[in-house]
């Protein structure tokens, strides 16, 4: 199991006291994904979608990385191999359980992103619809968080990951949003193990070959210490 490549999801966080999506009381229960996440609904409501990620950038701040997320910091530590985490989390907890070379696909809350001239730079912990663009001063700022309809970060450099992973595992994602939820896919064609970590089964969960349920703070150190162990 020398290249391992890891996609996380929000329920790695949800131990962190971060709401997933779509369980119970999750975030789309309650905003409507079409007003909060699409560029369709910041055009109609900037006002609205900044406070919506202020908020989230203030809980985001405060939680504490679980033992899940230390557990992947351990697995890149002491691997022999590479160990790739891409995570479609904006909340940065994998960095602050240790990880490294994370890849966010879906963006960070901790960033900000201009729209007239693409530059990026550190979110301040609230923003305005009208905050200049310290680059360009375009009143046209906005959180670096991909929404549906646009398209993930870095995709190109993550499915050349997959295509060389011998091991490939999902934790604590629904599998509903794509391109993410076919990565198991991509890591099965190319000869990859592949393996769910996560509470109960995803929709996409016929698409791996072995599967663990429970809790990501119990299952998720369990199976790295398997994997270190050579057990997987
Ligand atoms: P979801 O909310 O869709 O799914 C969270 C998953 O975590 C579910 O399968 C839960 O069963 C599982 N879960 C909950 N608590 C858990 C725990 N303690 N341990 C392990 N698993 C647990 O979240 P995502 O799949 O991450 O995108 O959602 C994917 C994308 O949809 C997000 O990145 C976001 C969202 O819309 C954008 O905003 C673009």
């Amino acid at each position: 199991m020398d290249k391992i490549v890891i996609l996380t999801g929000a329920g790695i966080s949800a131990e962190s006291g971060l709401g997933t999506f779509r369980d119970e009381d999750g975030l789309w229960t309650r905003y409507p994904i079409e007003d909060v996440a699409t560029p369709e609904g910041f055009a109609r409501n900037p006002a609205l979608v900044q406070e919506f990620y202020n908020q989230r950038r203030v809980q985001a701040a405060r939680a504490q990385p679980n033992a899940a997320h230390r557990a992947l910091a351990q697995l890149q530590a002491q691997h022999g191999g590479e160990v790739v985490i891409v995570t479609q989390n904006v909340d940065g907890l994998h960095e602050k359980g240790g990880a490294t070379g994370v890849i966010h696909m879906h963006g960070e809350l901790a960033r900000a992103l201009c729209n007239a001239c693409g530059h990026r730079w550190d979110a301040p912990d609230t923003m305005a619809p009208d905050d200049p663009c310290p680059a360009c001063a375009a009143p046209a700022t906005r959180p670096d968080v991909v929404w549906f309809g646009e398209m993930p970060y870095r995709m190109d450099e993550i499915f050349a990951h997959l295509a060389q992973a011998d091991l490939f595992a999902a934790i604590g994602t629904s599998g509903n949003v794509y391109p993410a939820a076919g990565f198991v896919q991509e890591a099965a064609l190319a000869g990859a193990h592949t393996v769910e970590l996560n509470l109960e089964p995803s929709v996409t969960v016929s698409d791996f070959a072995e599967t663990r349920f429970g809790p990501a703070s119990e299952i998720v150190p369990d199976w790295v210490a398997a994997v270190l162990a050579g057990r997987v």
